[in-house]
């Protein structure tokens, strides 16, 4: 499997071209340096993964780790909660008592957070100790927070299987999520424009077009799931898709549970997926990403982080143009492959 192949190709790095980097910072705001390409697909990362990219690669990684990892929108924060929910054995009370943000820290975030953005943070939270704290845990690098924290560790991200240590597989667990990127695209812009590490202020159309360009953070939507499909019949693979999750949430929750040798009575699957609930994890505070609100990461008046849990909502945003773009885009980048959204099944075969 290409993703398991010990090489230095994944490392290898281009900045994206001055100009261009400059015409993309005019939109996305959080970022002040530039971009860069990564490994043999071009994978697109803000300029500071340079720092990280070879911490993150060879991290050590332990048996009982288990890596949530997904293009970003496409349900991790669910993902991660039923995940964590079902290795837990249904811990309802520490759930509630832990963020999720600090029972799965975040592999690469630190790359998304430009000094500059970092100085601005830090000074706007300088009247508390505690939120500085709180700065510094969400913001510090994946690999140093992993390092410290005891087995079992549960780990966040949306880097592809070819950035992520190459051993990955034969060595933890890997639950990857999976989501129509029409879908993907409209979530994703607004909490790109939510965030103020992306602090995104164009509109959707020329947000879709950076999308379908890969000129977008861990673009190649594509490659990045082909990579993950590609080792899904692996042993410690589970390859999942948001939309199955929303059409059958049970089945999905003892697939998990199958996964990680697990059993749950009728009753308490029929408990979890009331937890698991968009309308309950909305008031969730331990699941909707209220730490990066009170540090004021995230800009009130825009569409929350959990937002309306729907599939096909894509349809209110697209024109016909872009309806016509994203199927032969789409149709394009599926051709030669086996990958096939279930949801999609009759149209793209
Ligand atoms: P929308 O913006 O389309 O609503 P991620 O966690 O990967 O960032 O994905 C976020 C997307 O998952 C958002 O999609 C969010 O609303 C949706 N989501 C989060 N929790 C959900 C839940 N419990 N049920 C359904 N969708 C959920």
């Amino acid at each position: 499997m290409a993703s398991q192949k010990n090489n230095n190709f994944a490392l290898e790095m281009k900045d994206v071209e001055p100009e261009l980097a400059k015409e993309l910072m005019k939109y996305f705001t959080g970022e002040h340096t530039g971009f860069v390409r990564v490994g043999p697909k071009g994978y697109f990362l803000p300029h500071k993964y340079r720092q990280e990219a070879a911490n993150i690669y060879n991290m050590p990684i332990r048996p009982d780790d288990i890596f949530v990892a997904s293009y970003p929108r496409s349900g991790t924060t669910w993902t991660q909660e039923l995940v964590w929910m079902v290795a837990n054995d249904l811990d309802y009370a520490k759930s509630d008592a832990i963020p999720l943000t600090e029972r799965y820290p975040f592999l690469e975030f630190s790359v998304y957070v430009h000094p500059v953005m970092k100085e601005r943070f830090t000074e706007e939270n300088s009247d508390s100790d505690r939120k500085l704290k709180l700065l510094e845990q969400v913001t510090e690098a994946g690999t140093e927070q992993l390092a410290r924290i005891p087995s079992p560790r549960f780990v966040k991200t949306h880097l592809p299987m070819s950035l992520l240590p190459p051993k990955l597989l034969d060595t933890s667990k890997v639950v990857y999520v999976a989501r129509d990127p029409r879908d993907v695209v409209v979530s994703f812009y607004h909490l790109n424009r939510l965030i103020r590490t992306q602090g995104y202020i164009g509109d959707f159309k020329t947000y879709w077009n950076f999308f379908i360009k890969d000129l977008h953070h861990w673009t190649p939507y594509f490659e990045h799931i082909k990579e993950a499909w590609d080792c899904r019949h692996h042993p410690n693979m589970l390859f999942l898709f948001y939309e199955e999750l929303c059409r059958d949430l049970p089945t999905s929750v003892r697939r998990v549970a199958k996964f990680l040798n697990k059993q749950f009575s009728e009753e308490q699957i029929a408990k979890l997926c009331e937890h698991l609930s968009i309308e309950n994890f909305k008031n969730n505070k331990s699941v909707n990403y209220d730490v990066m609100r009170e540090l004021g990461i995230l800009i009130p008046g825009e569409q929350g982080f959990i937002r309306k849990g729907k599939a096909g909502g894509w349809r209110d945003y697209f024109d016909e143009e872009m309806m016509q773009q994203a199927d032969r885009w789409m149709e394009e980048n599926l051709q030669g492959t086996d990958f096939r959204f279930p949801h999609l099944a009759d149209k793209l075969v």
